[in-house]
């Protein structure tokens, strides 16, 4: 993992951010970066959707305006991190436990900029656990239809998510149709949402590392 990587991929994404426009913005170690540079632009953009209380307090530290999803209407970028990405540009994420707010903020956007270095590329999805926000009253249940489905699910133990939810960690899982698994988990009762984004992939994918960053779409 390059920390330099995941600078420069932040950085790279300021190229794609709409001046005047409401930005969306995501989750994560890398997501942190592209907020401290977006700083320096902050007069020159609307100000920001945010995805994660965490985000929102970094965005308003550093005297970026948030406002909700619902007053700003459809949003022309949203830049955001990954834990896992494959060629097709479909991911998994939440990793930090912001799943069901990026989705939601990805589906409003007409670009998803995906930042990340260049060792969340994988050619199958699936090494990292596939996080699965559930209703805690569901959790027994959701648990036992991962295990039917092949999976080795872990409650994230200590973990709400901003939605009041708990997530499971499901282990040992390859994921060779990303898209038609995303849409069976999310058919479980009790699921909230689940960290595959292959229905709606990244539009870009911002890969960098210590040599610089590689832009695929
Ligand atoms: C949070 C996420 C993050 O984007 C993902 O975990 C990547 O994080 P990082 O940039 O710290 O590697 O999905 O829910």
């Amino acid at each position: 993992m390059s920390d330099q990587g995941k600078r420069l991929a932040a950085e790279a994404a300021l190229e794609y951010v709409e001046e005047d426009a409401y930005v969306g913005v995501g989750t994560g170690s890398t997501v942190n970066l592209f907020i401290d540079a977006l700083a320096d632009m902050r007069d020159r953009i609307a100000g920001a959707v945010s995805s994660s209380e965490a985000s929102t307090q970094r965005l308003r530290d550093r005297g970026i305006d948030v406002i909700d999803l619902n007053s700003a209407g459809r949003l022309p970028v949203y830049v955001d991190g990954a834990d896992e990405a494959n060629r097709f540009l479909q991911l998994i994420k939440g990793g930090g436990g912001a799943l069901t707010r990026e989705k939601i903020v990805a589906s409003a956007s007409d670009r998803f900029v995906c930042v990340a270095d260049d060792g969340k590329m994988v050619d199958v999805l699936g090494a990292f656990p596939l996080p699965v926000e559930v209703i805690p009253m569901a959790r027994s249940t959701v648990a036992r239809e991962l295990v039917r489905l092949g999976g080795r699910p872990e409650l994230r133990e200590g973990f709400t998510t901003d939605n009041g939810n708990v997530i499971l960690d499901v282990h040992g899982l390859s994921i060779t149709e990303p898209i038609k698994l995303e849409q069976t988990l999310n058919n479980i009762p009790g699921v909230v949402t689940n960290g595959i984004f292959a229905l709606r992939p990244a539009d870009l994918l911002l890969l960098g590392s210590d040599s610089g960053v590689r832009r695929l779409k």
